[in-house]
């Protein structure tokens, strides 16, 4: 069960998180289904959306990686124009905004301090909103027009693993719901592709032992790691590389692709590993590209690729997903990953070093 705070068989909250995800899926398709199996949501708040020209989504972290997919989502799907920002930026240089913007918090806690401030300046402003957050009592919750949860059950672990995947599916839900409010056809039935993405998650789990050797021989050693992708892989290296750096202290950086060579590229030495996502159509040949690139200047590369994209060399193959919901699964092998490599160097997994759940102070 989810919501069942104690760690049991699992050495570290971590991993029981991780391997939580398939089962969070599933619950936010209940939760968020109708009697005809359809996504929906409350029709109060499909009507704000509906009414604003632009969406602006603020949040930190982990959170703010799953906005830069949400972002996506409802450009793609629903076609509204959406910006993201950092609730830390956004308090102390606001953006200039639409004539009808609409507000989205995403914070797992629902308690970030800076995502608290933006919220005041919001609603002084005299703009809606809404909170996408696990925590139903939250403050972000209750000072927000409208919440949406996430139900993942409580995440204990200071690095976010099954939060994340949490709020993409809930952006994703909210993003289609809106599509289909507008009448935007699309060939997609998003109950069904998060069912798939459940199962697919159940796959990569069972694979975690790949991950663990995939850290020993990557990670075991390096000063830094690179994660590279292009369009959603490369929302899902930045979370990748946080996830690396809060847990392993390892100093990892994510990249697009195609901006290695202005400047990236420099930082390439012998032995450097570099993990590269391929789960995108349009871009695989690309990123290929790009780690031909590295591997030139005696890169270590790891290529995670998706079935029906797959070549010669791939160290891991994911199951196939819908195209907008790769970021479900490629962060998945990226969370144990991180997980093994702080685990083989000796790390705290659970309680990271200068680093708190949930930052209520500024
Ligand atoms: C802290 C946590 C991160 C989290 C961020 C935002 O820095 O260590 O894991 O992503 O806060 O938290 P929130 O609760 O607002 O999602």
């Amino acid at each position: 069960d989810a919501s069942d705070i104690e760690k049991g068989t699992y050495p570290h909250y971590m991993l029981k998180e991780i391997e939580e995800q398939p089962f969070v899926i599933r619950k936010i398709i209940q939760q968020y289904q109708d009697e005809d199996g359809n996504v929906t949501i409350d029709p109060s708040i499909v009507s704000e959306f509906n009414q604003a020209d632009r969406l602006y989504i603020v949040a930190a972290g982990t959170s703010y990686h799953a906005g830069l997919v949400g972002k996506q989502y409802f450009e793609k799907l629903a076609q509204i124009p959406t910006e993201v920002h950092l609730a830390s930026e956004f308090v102390y240089n606001i953006p200039l905004l639409s004539k009808k913007p609409l507000f989205i918090f995403i914070s797992q806690s629902g308690e970030t301090a800076d995502s608290r401030a933006a919220l005041v300046e919001v609603k002084k402003l005299g703009y809606k909103s809404v909170t996408i957050t696990n925590v139903p009592d939250s403050t972000l919750s209750r000072e927000a027009d409208y919440t949406l949860l996430l139900h993942a059950g409580p995440e204990i672990a200071v690095a976010s693993t099954k939060a994340y995947t949490a709020q993409i599916a809930v952006l994703a839900i909210v993003a289609d719901v809106l599509r289909k409010s507008k009448g935007i056809e699309k060939d997609i039935d998003l109950a069904h592709e998060l069912a798939i993405v459940a199962n697919a998650m159940e796959e990569i789990c069972d694979s975690k032992d790949e991950f663990e050797t995939i850290a020993s021989d990557y990670l075991s050693f390096a000063r830094n790691a690179f994660f590279i992708g292009r369009t959603l892989d490369y929302a899902v290296c930045l979370e990748g590389a946080l996830k690396l750096k809060e847990i392993s202290y390892i100093q990892a950086e994510g990249f697009a692709g195609g901006e290695l060579k202005h400047g990236p590229i420099a930082l390439i030495e012998d032995g450097t590993p570099v993990i590269a996502l391929a789960t995108q159509e349009n871009v695989n040949l690309n990123i290929r590209g790009n780690v031909k690139e590295v591997v030139a200047r005696d890169a270590y590369s790891c290529i995670i690729s998706m079935e029906g994209l797959e070549m010669s060399g791939d160290r891991f193959i994911l199951p196939a997903v819908h195209e907008l919901l790769t970021p479900l699964i490629s962060v998945v092998p990226l969370q144990y990953i991180s997980y093994y490599a702080a685990l083989h160097r000796g790390c705290d997994v659970d309680k990271p070093r200068n680093l708190a759940k949930s930052v209520t102070v500024e």
